[in-house]
């Protein structure tokens, strides 16, 4: 028997199916599966993300133990997301996680996303520092978003959170207006780099505390596209890249004002950032520019640990290992699980 205290971990809560193997915090093997089929639909389609984790969940659990190189014999635990999420989603790689660790009869640990997005900051290699207690967590993806005051690994209070969209799906609907590709967040990124973010103007929500909507924000880019295409049929094509620097602009203007907020009503100035919007490298670096304009320390993991991913639920998984904090085989999957 290893010395190793592998787990390995099962991410599929929305429409990347995830397999990761782990030890303390040292990633062995991280292994995803994206499903392309939800591009021609502009959007996740739940009941196809469901089918394609069936398919995908054994091949990807496979392949990981595979690249770890260690046979299934060696786990001592399995962890996986029990929410927030795709309940059809959840539903996949809960079943598959309790029948895996029943049948090899190992402890079942379960994980919230959301508190593993953040954690994967404690993964050995996701940045060269750590945070230290307490720190702030900028949680943005195309399902979240979320200002997180983190007082211990399993102590953390939400501070503010949008009340509708999340701010991924601004960049994506905005992109949709925009007749660009799904997911749009990184095409949008792209064509900033060359565009004008003063050009155009769209209105920003006003929205008390730290909680963030974007709702009205996406609104008032259409009503405006739809009045400058009616006078102008090629007015998107003309201003694409002017377009995306102002959308861009606005959107990562609307996170910083809170994130600013955020660590001047706590005092708190380390700040992590966590989903898959934290690729955007308008936001990368305006959080950089904090540590000089705000003596702000910043934590940026890497791309692969940001975006839906097992290693981050492997790295929560290692942590409730250490304090045994096991799941029973009948707990049910959550679709609104809170932090
Ligand atoms: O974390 P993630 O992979 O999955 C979810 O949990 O949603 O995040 C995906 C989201 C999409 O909305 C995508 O458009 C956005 O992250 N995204 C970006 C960038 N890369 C990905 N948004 C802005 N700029 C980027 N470079
Ligand atoms: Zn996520």
């Amino acid at each position: 028997m290893s010395d190793k205290n592998y787990i390995l971990a099962i991410e599929s809560s929305c429409d990347d199916t995830g397999a990761a193997i782990i030890d303390g915090n040292r990633i062995i093997s991280n292994v995803v599966a994206s499903q392309k089929i939800h591009e021609i639909y502009g959007g996740v389609v739940p009941e196809l993300a469901s089918r394609a984790h069936q398919q995908n969940i054994v091949p990807v659990v496979d392949q990981a133990l595979k690249q770890a190189d260690i046979t299934k014999e060696e786990l001592k635990a399995i962890a996986y997301t029990r929410g927030p999420g795709l309940m059809g989603s959840l539903l996949v790689g809960g079943s598959f996680a309790k029948s895996f660790s029943q049948s090899l009869n190992i402890p079942l640990i379960e994980v919230n996303h959301m508190q593993a997005h953040i954690l994967a900051n404690f993964i050995e290699d996701a940045n060269d520092e750590k945070p230290t207690f307490p720190f702030l967590c900028l949680t943005v993806s195309g399902g979240h978003t979320q200002i997180v005051k983190i007082n211990n690994y399993f102590d953390m209070e939400i501070l503010g959170e949008t009340i509708d969209d999340a701010a991924g799906e601004a960049f994506d609907k905005a992109g949709k207006i925009l007749n660009l590709p799904y997911p749009a967040g990184p095409i949008i990124d792209q064509k900033s780099k060359v565009g004008n973010p003063l050009k155009f103007k769209f209105a920003k929500p006003k929205i008390e505390g730290l909680n963030f909507s974007f709702s009205g924000f996406k609104t008032s880019i259409l009503y405006f596209i739809q009045k400058e295409v009616k006078a102008n049929p090629d007015f998107i094509e003309e201003n694409i890249d002017d377009l995306c620097a102002s959308i861009q602009r606005s959107i990562v203007d609307i996170l910083m004002e809170k994130v600013k907020k955020a660590s001047d009503t706590t005092g708190i100035k380390q700040i992590a950032i966590a989903g898959g919007v934290s690729a955007n490298s308008e936001i990368r670096q305006r959080l950089k520019d904090g540590e000089t304009e705000f003596d702000w320390k910043t934590f940026i993991p890497k791309f692969a640990y940001t975006t839906d991913n097992a290693a981050m639920i492997a790295m929560v998984g290692s942590l409730k290992f250490d304090q045994e904090i096991f799941t029973e085989n009948t707990a049910k999957s959550v679709a609104k699980y809170h932090i």
